[in-house]
């Protein structure tokens, strides 16, 4: 029994194995303990004998077991540890963390290169009395030209601003001259939704009122700010246009590279985008604001920040600017 028990203990690896083996051999029913049991039929002289064995056995078995069980127990604990084991030095996973929306980007950088060159930034508000949206701009109610910005009317005489062109209103009011102010943010038109546009996008305004401000003070200006944004080789071009609240007026447009194939699509065959309007700020508007124009001139810009961000990163549908598709915001 010893050499046959020893054998399958060895011969166990599981714990339920072991379990069997424990009643096989001296369980109730067990090999040893029948051994015990039916000392009563073995002859006297023997019993002593036999019994003294069996229990040598029974105690051979019994720590044999027992540490067997204790072999197979350390051993488990051994592999759940190595299996549960914590690199210290691995680096942490890196959780994502957003980045500036090309919007936000292009905005600092113009406001940055407006900086440079002496302006400062100033901020109006996004839902805007029709008064400077409109009115103090030279655009009085059943004006034309407020068909072709179509207006979100609050009420009356409220509006979402149709234009950054309010904001100049607001620091003329305030500011007597040197004026050199910046004012970028969202504006909203009544526009269906296509590649070049969005009910709500972005302008960046500018404005400059002093003594012997001219047209081409303006020109040097935009040739200045499109050659810091897009290097020494870029071309403006002004062609007349009219503004209610610039007089002379012009749309400027930006040379830009037409690179071949798919995906490169920043300009179409002429090589030049249009990106702002811009003009003298007419003297209608300076009187109205309590600055002399027999004294002060000035001018004025508004920039189209989406396409500045089309241009710059050669994008060429303005959906994918709102979309928020990380697929493209991660590219920034
Ligand atoms: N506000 C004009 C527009 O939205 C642009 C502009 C700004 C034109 C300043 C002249 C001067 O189209």
């Amino acid at each position: 029994i010893k050499a046959e028990a020893l054998k399958a203990l060895e011969n166990s690896d599981k714990m339920e194995e072991l379990e069997s083996f424990r009643v096989k051999y001296l369980g109730k029913k067990g090999e040893i303990t029948g051994v015990l049991k039916g000392l009563g039929s073995v002859a006297a002289d023997e019993r002593k004998e036999v019994g003294a064995l069996a229990n040598e056995i029974r105690a051979y078995i019994e720590k044999g077991l027992a540490e067997k069980k204790a072999a197979m127990q350390e051993k488990v604990l051994q592999e759940k540890l190595k299996k549960e084991v914590i690199d210290v030095t691995m680096p942490g996973r890196k959780s994502d963390i957003g980045g500036a929306h090309p919007l936000t980007i292009v905005r600092k950088q113009l406001e940055d290169i407006f900086m440079g060159m002496g302006f400062s930034i100033a901020e109006g508000p996004e839902v805007e009395l029709d008064y400077y949206n409109f009115e103090a701009l030279n655009i009085p109610k059943n004006h034309p030209s407020r068909d072709t910005q179509d207006t979100f009317y609050i009420n009356d005489d409220v509006v979402l601003r149709t234009q950054t062109s309010s904001v100049q209103v607001r620091v003329m009011e305030k500011t007597k001259p040197p004026i050199r102010v910046i004012s970028p943010g969202r504006v909203f038109r009544s526009d269906a939704v296509d590649a070049t546009h969005s009910p709500v996008f972005h302008q960046l305004e500018g404005l400059v009122v002093d003594k012997g401000i001219t047209m081409g003070d303006l020109k040097g200006t935009l040739e200045l700010f499109m050659k810091k944004l897009y290097g020494d080789d870029v071309k403006i071009r002004l062609r007349p246009h009219h503004f209610p609240f610039t007089e002379p007026s012009a749309e400027v447009d930006v040379s830009c590279f037409v690179c071949g194939g798919k995906g490169c699509r920043v300009c179409k065959k002429e090589g030049f985008i249009e990106v702002l309007g811009a003009g003298m700020v007419h003297p209608k508007v300076l009187k109205e604001c309590g600055i002399d124009p027999e004294i002060y001139s000035g001018f004025a810009f508004g920039i189209g920040l989406e396409r500045i961000v089309m241009r710059s990163y050669n994008i060429d549908d303005m959906r994918l600017l709102y979309e928020n598709d990380l697929r493209f915001l991660k590219q920034f």
